[in-house]
């Protein structure tokens, strides 16, 4: 999941990007920053229980979304992920893994900081339209 969220919010930085929407770009950006750290984490929690991460995306990345669209996937993406490492969080307590409990529930916070963040553009374009996006282009 963390590897999907990096090759598509670094998908859609390029998109937004070259459309002039550099806020935009820049805000994506440094969550796919996170990401990268979230992979990192996970990756080596994985390797010290034994196991071998994946190198591969739980889905591969959508192309040439625009950018209404951009925001309101991302917000959906970031609610399954948080979905997800909750589940993930209450099977490792159930196994009495506390450690990988707690990375996931720590992750889960910037997870949430990203659904936040994703929300708020998604509503404000939803709700302004136009006029808001003509605002953000450079
Ligand atoms: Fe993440
Ligand atoms: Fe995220």
């Amino acid at each position: 999941m963390e590897i999907q969220a990096i090759l598509q919010y670094r998908n859609q930085f390029y998109e937004l990007d070259v459309r002039g929407y550099d806020d935009f770009a820049e805000t994506v950006k440094a969550i796919y920053i996170e990401e990268e750290e979230h992979l990192g984490e996970l990756g080596k929690r994985i390797k010290e229980l034994g196991g071998e991460p994946t190198a591969d995306p739980f889905q591969s990345a959508e192309r040439g979304q625009d950018i209404s669209t951009i925001f309101a996937f991302d917000t959906d993406l970031e609610s399954n992920t948080m979905d997800s490492y909750n589940q993930f969080a209450m099977i490792c307590r159930e196994a009495r893994d506390t450690i990988s409990a707690r990375l996931l529930e720590e992750i889960n916070t910037d997870e949430q900081a990203h659904f936040i963040k994703y929300r708020v553009v998604r509503d404000f374009i939803a709700q302004y339209g136009d006029s808001y996006l003509s605002n953000k282009a450079r």
